[in-house]
């Protein structure tokens, strides 16, 4: 049993509050290597921004649950080394699935665990998110639930369409599960196709698709049947346009990518929202860069050379992030 105090994580629990009372979102980005950690970690120490740093199934999958920990207790030191003097740094399993996984995860140092069982009958997903939170809770780890589906693939659990969280639900599920904060469903949804063009207007000056708006009356009853509650939002990714052109301009074929618009996040993170998730838009920013190298100089063939290029424009997205949309710079100095 390893402590996240040990390592110099901390929990959501002073973080939401702040971003609540604060009228800003932590940015919770997710990371599958070195390169996206020590982007983040550069941008967070630059900014002096709070993070979540989160790890999903497919990104245990793919590095290795043990060697991700061990990432994060490093982003500590590294964000010391940058500078900053005291980072706050949360570690967070994002849509796990089971009891199992989520008490695997706090045993070895996370701070934070989301338990995802929207895909449950409501009093199933109750009875499991408290379990969740009844071990969790033992050892100051923090819990994130989810009401309501959110459209197209959420890892495993699919969902054909999008089932907005239900107001009347919320002070049931939060009382009785105990959880700590609470995802919603209000239009949002995972990946770099948000919304099938038929669902969006064409804006005739760029030609550009507009998404229809996230539900903010949703939202703003869910608040104030939750006053001051840590509402989460997953899906945030806008899919920047210029990174989805540099793909496409150098060999990709990103075909009717949508996201949501940064406006509207701007907007969502004044609000009860303070945990916003972002993942696709990084992808993105760091296939462009990379696609880039690629094409332009062939006969490079030293991976430093092409992901250096991509941890770059990672980095610029998240301060960008961090600054323009969700408004955390300066909250962790
Ligand atoms: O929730 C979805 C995240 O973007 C993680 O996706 O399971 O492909 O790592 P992933
Ligand atoms: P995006 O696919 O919009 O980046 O959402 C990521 C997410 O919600 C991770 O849980
Ligand atoms: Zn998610």
């Amino acid at each position: 049993m390893v402590s996240y105090k040990e390592l110099g994580l901390v929990n959501t629990v002073e973080m939401f509050k702040k971003a609540v009372a604060g009228g800003y979102a932590i940015p919770a980005f997710n990371f599958n290597n070195m390169e996206q950690m020590q982007a983040i970690i550069q941008a967070c120490a630059e900014t002096k921004s709070p993070v979540i740093l989160q790890v999903s199934s497919g990104a245990r999958k793919y590095a290795n649950q043990t060697i991700l920990r061990y990432m994060a207790e490093g982003a500590v030191q590294y964000a010391k080394e940058l500078g900053w003097e005291h980072p706050q740094i949360c570690l967070h399993l994002d849509h796990g699935d089971t009891f199992e996984l989520c008490k695997s995860c706090v045993d070895m140092g996370f701070s934070s665990v989301m338990i995802d069982a929207s895909s449950l009958p409501f009093e199933e997903n109750i009875k499991l998110t408290k379990q969740v939170v009844e071990y969790a809770h033992k050892y100051d780890v923090t819990v994130e639930a989810e009401l309501g589906v959110l459209a197209g693939v959420e890892d495993e659990v699919s969902a054909e369409e999008s089932h907005y969280t239900k107001p009347e639900e919320v002070i049931e599920f939060a009382t009785r599960s105990g959880c700590d904060s609470l995802a919603i469903s209000i239009g949002t949804s995972h990946g770099a196709y948000k919304f099938k063009p038929e669902q969006c207007k064409v804006d005739p000056a760029t030609g550009r698709l507009v998404p229809p708006p996230l539900a903010f009356d949703v939202l703003h009853e869910i608040e104030k049947k939750l006053p001051g509650f840590p509402i989460v939002l997953h899906g945030s990714s806008s899919v920047p346009q210029d990174e989805v052109d540099t793909i496409n301009k150098y060999g990709g074929a990103l075909k009717a990518a949508v996201g949501i618009p940064e406006e509207q996040l701007r907007e969502a993170a004044k609000s009860a929202v303070c945990k916003i998730n972002i993942d696709s838009d990084s992808r993105l920013a760091m296939t462009a860069a990379i696609r880039k190298v690629f094409a332009e100089k062939p006969a490079e063939f030293d991976p430093r050379k092409y992901l250096g290029p991509a941890r770059d424009s990672m980095k610029k997205l998240y301060m960008h992030k961090i600054i323009n949309v969700l408004g955390s710079a300066g909250k962790a100095e």
